[in-house]
C-alpha cells in the first residue's frame, strides 16, 4: 500500500506541500516538524527549501518507504498525540493532508502546537471535495459489492473528521480554537493527470479501496477490480484529469 501511495499520490501531494511550506513562510535554517509525514513529501519539501526537518508519522510500512525513498531524511515513529520532542522545539510545524486523520484531533493539536515555539507557524491542508465524477463512479462500484452501512464505519476510522474538515470555517475554528493567532484559510485547485490504471491504484490503496479488498478477499477482489477497469474504460478518458480543491491553513503560536 505505501509503495503505491509514494508512487500515484506523493508527487502529486508535494505540489500541495510546497504551497504549504511557502504559506507557513518556512525559510532557510528553520526547524521544521512534519505531522503524519507519511512518506516524508512534506518533510522533503521543507529541506528543499533549506530547512532542517523532521517528519513523523504512525505508520512503520509508510516510514520503511519514506526511508528507502529519501534516505537522508529524518523520520521517526510517532503518534501526534504524544510527540517525543520538547516545547519549543520547532519553528513550524505542517501537517499536509492529516487533520482529518486525527481520531483525537484537539489533543493532538495541543501536542503539536507544544513543540513549536512562541511565534512559530502551524500549518495544515486538508480536502475540500466538490462533485467529482470519477469519486462518485468508484463509490457506486464499492457501494453494489458492500452496502453503505458497512463502508461508513471504515470511513469513519481511517478519516473520522474527513467531512467536517472539508470547509474552511471548520478548519479556520479548529485552528483558532487550539490556541492559534492570526489564522488563514485559503483554497487552492490543482489539477493532477493520472493514467487511468495509476488513478485506479491510488483509489485502491485509500480507505474504502482497503476495506473492500479485505471484505472481498483476493479472488473477490480481482474480480471487482476488472469489473471497475472495465468501467472506467467505457466512460473515461485515459489519462484522466482529477481537479482537486484544497484547502491551506495557517495559524501563529502566541
Ligand atoms: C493522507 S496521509 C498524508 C501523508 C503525508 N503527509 C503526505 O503528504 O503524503 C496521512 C498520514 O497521517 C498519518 N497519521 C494519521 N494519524 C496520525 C497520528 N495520530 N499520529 C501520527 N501520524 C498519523 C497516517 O499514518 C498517514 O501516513
Amino acid at each position: 500500500m505505501a509503495e503505491t501511495y509514494e508512487r500515484v499520490h506523493s508527487p502529486r501531494f508535494a505540489e500541495v506541500a510546497r504551497d504549504l511550506v511557502e504559506l507557513a513562510s518556512v525559510g532557510s535554517d528553520a526547524r521544521v516538524l512534519d505531522v503524519g509525514t507519511g512518506t516524508g513529501v512534506a518533510a522533503a519539501v521543507a529541506v528543499e527549501a533549506g530547512a532542517s526537518a523532521v517528519g513523523v508519522d504512525a505508520s512503520f510500512g509508510m516510514l520503511a518507504v519514506g526511508r528507502r525513498v529519501r534516505p537522508g531524511l529524518r523520520l521517526a515513529a510517532a503518534e501526534a498525540i504524544d510527540l517525543p520532542f520538547r516545547d519549543g522545539a520547532f519553528d513550524a510545524a505542517l501537517g499536509n493532508f492529516v487533520l482529518a486523520h486525527f481520531t483525537k484531533v484537539e489533543t493532538a493539536l495541543f501536542d503539536v502546537i507544544r513543540v513549536v515555539r512562541p511565534g512559530g507557524r502551524v500549518a495544515f491542508s486538508a480536502w475540500a471535495d466538490g462533485p467529482d465524477a470519477y469519486q462518485d463512479a468508484w463509490r457506486g462500484m464499492i457501494e453494489s459489492v458492500v452496502p453503505r452501512e458497512m463502508l461508513q464505519p471504515a470511513y469513519q476510522q481511517a478519516a473520522p473528521w474527513h467531512e467536517r474538515f472539508r470547509s474552511r470555517n471548520a478548519v479556520e475554528e479548529a485552528l483558532i480554537d487550539a490556541g492559534l493567532r492570526h489564522v488563514r484559510t485559503e483554497t487552492a485547485k490543482y489539477r493532477w493527470a493520472y493514467s487511468r490504471a495509476d488513478y485506479l491504484d491510488g483509489l485502491e490503496v485509500f480507505a474504502t479501496g482497503r476495506f473492500v479488498r479485505e471484505m472481498l478477499g483476493e479472488r473477490g477482489w480481482a474480480d471487482f477490480a476488472a469489473r471497475v477497469r472495465g468501467e472506467f474504460a467505457d466512460r473515461f478518458p485515459d489519462p484522466l484529469n482529477d481537479f482537486r480543491d484544497v484547502i491551506l491553513a495557517v495559524g501563529t503560536k502566541t
